[in-house]
């Protein structure tokens, strides 16, 4: 039985670091195990352009604690108004490594979204010259459409269109949630790769729902049946290149999460690399947890994989914290319903 195994250094693929006090409570989470995160821009106001995503990334580099390594790689949040030619220039000087589609309305902060997709076909076009990928958040915002069905239907009525109009544009499903989004980025070839968070891996709507309803489990997209948990957890541990880490670890105070209208958000950067060997290891698939952690994120991104290693070891249960502190109050880790037994040493 293996009980030790090395990879190399983890990044991930779509964070929420926020701002301000949250941002110096979870930096320190992510980075003491991952080397890179693509930095969402849901702030409120938006990173929306270049001079935006600078000032953001130097705000996370000076909340950085002494001796930790870490690179932000940063977003710029679509919306309407995006002048192509900014996003071309963040991009070129290696600031920017790809902008983000939320639908407006979609989840939290998302007001500034995209309405109508025509209004920013410039923009894509420009993407896909230069190939500056898009990162969308897949799901539809229609009144009438179940919230359960909300990702089949955006891959339906957005995803492929806009694909299909803006040939050579590449593109990142976020946090697919459903076997439909497994299948639609299999069937596609060439320039579409997909993130799956930690606990989508995990958890199905059963644990928001049964038993009396869990608002830490609460998230968007929100956690699906069974069978479409079962077919994120085949796609992960496949090694197919195209599926890669995005914790979407996403912190609120427990004040925001435990109310009448709790906030979205599941916070996994501080025991993911633990609970993702458990998950692997229980497919039988420990081989295949450095190509989704490590390896077919940066292959996407045409980025180098990270030289540094770490190493995880199996042994006696291991405990997190159940929340940590932060200025604006204390932020629930994601309890994953079972003993952990992987540590990163
Ligand atoms: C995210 C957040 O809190 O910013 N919430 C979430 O449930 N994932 C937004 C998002 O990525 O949808
Ligand atoms: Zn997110």
């Amino acid at each position: 039985m293996t009980d030790s195994l090395t990879i190399r250094r983890p990044d991930d693929w779509h964070l929420h670091l926020r701002d301000g006090a949250m941002l110096d409570a979870v930096l320190p989470e992510t980075a003491r195990h991952f080397a890179r995160a693509i930095i969402m821009p849901n702030l409120v106001p938006p990173v929306v352009r270049g001079t935006d995503a600078a000032a953001y990334r130097d705000r996370i580099l000076a909340a950085l604690p002494e001796g930790m390594t870490f690179e932000p790689l940063m977003t710029l949040y679509l919306t309407e108004d995006t002048d192509p030619e900014d996003v071309a220039a963040a991009h070129a000087s290696g600031l920017v490594k790809a902008v983000k589609l939320y639908p407006a309305g979609a989840t939290t902060n998302s007001s500034s979204g995209v309405k109508d997709f025509d209004k920013v076909r410039p923009v894509l076009e420009k993407m896909a010259e230069i190939g500056l990928p898009l990162c969308c958040h897949g799901e539809v915002t229609d009144h009438d459409i179940d919230i359960f069905d909300r990702e089949a239907v955006f891959i339906e009525r957005v995803l492929d269109p806009v694909r299909k109009s803006t040939p050579g544009l590449r593109v990142v499903m976020e946090h697919i949630t459903t076997a439909n989004g497994v299948d639609y980025v299999k069937a596609n070839e060439a320039d579409l790769g997909a993130t799956i968070t930690t606990h989508h891996l995990i958890i199905n709507r059963n644990h928001i729902l049964v038993g009396g309803i869990k608002p830490h489990y609460y998230c968007l997209p929100v956690a699906k049946r069974e069978e479409h948990r079962l077919a994120l957890v085949d796609a992960a541990t496949s090694g197919d290149a195209r599926f890669f880490l995005g914790t979407d670890s996403a912190p609120h105070t427990d004040a925001n999460k435990e109310m009448a209208c709790g906030c979205a958000g599941c916070f996994t950067a501080t025991n993911t690399m633990s609970l993702l060997a458990e998950v692997f290891e229980k497919a039988n698939a420990l081989d295949k947890l450095e190509a989704f952690t490590s390896r077919n994120g940066p292959g996407f991104y045409r980025l180098p994989v990270n030289e540094e290693t770490i190493t995880l070891t199996k042994g006696d249960v291991v405990t997190y914290p159940d929340k940590i502190e932060s200025g604006d109050g204390p932020v629930t880790v994601f309890d994953p319903g079972f003993d952990v037994h992987w540590r990163v040493a």
